[in-house]
Order: C-alpha cells, then structure tokens, then sequence
C-alpha cells in the first residue's frame, strides 16, 4: 500500500506521525512511505533521515493525500483538508468526533474509512490515546504552575510554597492516564493534591503509590463543587471513551473560585469538561483566557508543544496498527486484532462507534467490511 504522512498544519502542532525507524518496517514489509517536504522538521527529523530508511519524500501536502491509500497523521483534519477527503481513504489519526460534527459529516459524506486513535480500545485501556495523555497531565501541571505566577495574570503562588508557608492546592478531575500523570508531577512538585474520579480503582491505585501524599474523594457534585472553590490549580481529565466530555465543573463553581486561579481542561478535546470551555478550544499561541477572574487553560494538542518527546511516544504506539491494516487490508487485519473495530469511527458512509453517532445525531451501523 501507499501510505502518506502530511505535515500537521494545526497552530504550534509540531509533531509529525512516525519516525525513521517505523518507516523502515513498513519499507521493509514493502509499503511506499511518502513523507510531505519537512514534516518532520520541528520533531527534528530530517528529509534525509526519512530517505535513508527508503521513504519518499513528496513536495505538496495535495500529493501526499492524493497519492495514498492510506493517510497516517497525528490531528484530526482541519477545513484546508478536507478536500483531500474521499471515497475509500484510510485516515488513521486522531479524530475526536463526538465533539466534532462538521467533520464527521465530512468523512460520512465522503466515504472514508476514519480510524481513531483514540477511541481503539484494548484490555478495557486505551493504548493510542495513553501515550499522549501520559504527556498531557505532565504538562498540565507545569502549564498550571506557569499561569498561576503574577507576570502570567496568575494569584501569585509558588505550586510548592516554602516551608513556613502553605503549597498550592491542586484539585485533578479524573484518575486515568492524564489524572495520574498529573498526579505525579503536582506530588513531585510538593503540592497538595486531591483527586477524585467515579472509579475507586483509579482512586486506590493512586493511593498506593502515593501513600499520605494526595486525598482521593469520589466524584460527585458536592465533592466536586468543595474541591474547586478551595482549588488554586483545578486539572479537568474526565474521559467517557468516545463521547462527548460531560460538563462536570459549573459556572456557579468557577466564580466561587479565588481571583488569579487557574483551569486546565485537557478534556478539551473531547468537547471540553466545563461550562466555560464547552465548545471553546484555545491554542498554543494564545492559551488562555480570563472568564469570572480565573485562568482557562483550553488547548486541544498539548503534546504538541514538546514534539521530541511525544513523536517518539506516539509513533511507538501508532506503527503496529497501520503496519497491520498495510499488511493485511482492512477486513483482515480486523480479523487478525480485533481491537482495531473499535478504532473504526466511519466506514462507507456510515458512523460505526455507538457514542459518535448518538453524539452527532447519526444512525448508528456495526463495521460490516465488504
Ligand atoms: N488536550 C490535550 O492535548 C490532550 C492530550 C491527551 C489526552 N487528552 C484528553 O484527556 C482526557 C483524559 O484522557 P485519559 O487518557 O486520562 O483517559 P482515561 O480513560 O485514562 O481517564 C479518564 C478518567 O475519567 C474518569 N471519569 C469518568 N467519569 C467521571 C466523573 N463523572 N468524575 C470524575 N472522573 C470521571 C474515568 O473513570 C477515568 O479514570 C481525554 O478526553 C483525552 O482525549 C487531551
């Protein structure tokens, strides 16, 4: 097959799908790997680099999507692309529909074969969307520890206070993969921290590791509501696989918050998890606004922004699947790693996920390939 990497095009998007040593295994199993001039430029990766493993390097992104049966990306397409979109493409990448309507419409009108990352489900986890999720609750912290300081319009906190003088408290909604990278660094950093979630497994597996260090409480609205208005940095993680995110943080909760707080919501992405982010996604050049006195922190592509790390993380998890469906073909490799399925959003003209279609107000049909 013909597989065709684009240069990400999303503001500050500095990563680019795989790497040399991933295209090497695909030359190798004898795919063709075009490669948009300097797509891996800002990763660090070079033309060269790419060519000496046996890729082609292709000077337009319109060739690249036009050439390729199948089109391996890091974000979702944006408007310029798509009309690249057609019948019978394979785009394998982040998608992110439940909260994206007009794209779906797109891949459903024009018969793509959609194929998220983040919704391929394995052993009840998440393995294409953990990767970067481990890099977005790191990032959470720091971002937060940034905005919380004066020059940035913050309160004015150091995250771990001084000794004679209180820590930041840091409230994390949600304990999966970002809540618990998040938990880590707001730890490491000497915060105080509590976190809650609907799952006392999350809740617990966290305690373990982080005996006396953090207060896990059950998510609900009141322990929600007592957190937040306590919090200097609230960290909104919540994730229902392949919805759109629930509103979990209210207005009336915001503006009981002190001035110069600070909200990450990293479920942006999904929608955004609360009332004054819904809908609103910001961007690594202009991260933040101010609504009722508190910092919102609303980018959808954290990872983004650290492309060394997260192009080497991402592509690690990403190659064996589109290794896979190259391979095979689609039907086959659905066969062979079942696990792909769930990973199939849109198929010739139909929502095949449950969530996504319910979400965007489409009839629902199981992946039936022909
Ligand atoms: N903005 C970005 O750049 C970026 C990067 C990576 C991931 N994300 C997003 O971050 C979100 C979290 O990803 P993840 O990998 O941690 O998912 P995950 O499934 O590992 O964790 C989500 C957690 O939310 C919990 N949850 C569900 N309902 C809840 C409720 N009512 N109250 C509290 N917790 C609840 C779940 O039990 C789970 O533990 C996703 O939307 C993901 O797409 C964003």
């Amino acid at each position: 097959m013909i597989i065709g990497i684009p240069k990400e095009i999303k503001d500050q998007e500095s990563r680019v799908a795989t790497v040399p040593g991933a295209v090497a295994e695909l030359v190798k199993a004898g795919h063709e790997v075009l490669i948009e001039n300097n797509a891996g430029l800002n990763s660090g990766i070079t033309n060269k680099d790419y060519e000496d493993v046996g890729a082609k390097i292709v000077d337009s992104a319109k060739d690249v999507w036009e050439k390729s049966d199948i089109v391996y990306k890091v974000k979702e397409p944006l408007k310029e692309e798509y009309k690249y979109l057609r019948e019978g493409l394979i785009l394998y990448t982040y998608l992110h529909l439940a909260s994206n309507e007009e794209l779906t419409k797109e891949l459903v009108d024009k018969k793509v074969t959609g194929i998220a990352y983040e919704t391929l489900k394995l052993d009840n986890k998440l393995p294409l969307l953990a990767p970067m999720s481990e890099i977005a609750g790191r990032m959470a912290v720091q971002e937060g520890a940034r905005y919380l300081t004066k020059p940035e319009g913050g309160r004015g906190i150091l995250l771990q206070g001084v000794p004679g003088v209180r820590p930041a408290h840091v409230v994390i909604v949600g304990a999966g993969t970002v809540g618990a990278g998040a938990v880590r660094i707001a730890v490491g950093m000497g915060a105080r921290v509590t976190v809650l979630d609907v799952n006392i497994d999350a809740l617990s597996r966290l305690q373990d590791i982080f005996p006396d260090k953090i207060e896990t409480l059950y998510s609900n609205p009141i322990n929600i509501e007592d957190s937040v208005k306590d919090a200097d940095l609230v960290i909104s993680t919540v994730l229902i696989p392949g919805r759109r995110a629930p509103q979990l943080i209210k207005e009336d909760m915001v503006k009981q918050m002190k001035d110069g707080s600070v909200i990450v919501d990293v479920a942006i992405d999904q929608g955004g998890s609360t009332d004054i982010t819904k809908g609103h996604p910001t961007s690594h050049t202009d991260p933040v606004f101010v609504k009722h006195g508190v910092i919102h922190y609303a980018v959808a592509n954290i990872p983004g922004a650290v492309a060394m790390t997260s192009t080497y993380a991402l592509s690690n998890a990403t190659t064996k699947y589109v290794k896979t469906i190259a391979n095979l073909g689609l039907k086959n490799a659905c066969e062979k790693s079942p696990e792909i399925i769930s990973a199939v959003n849109t198929y010739d003209g139909y929502v095949t996920n449950e969530g996504i279609a319910e979400d965007n107000g489409y009839e629902y049909k199981e992946l039936n390939i022909k």
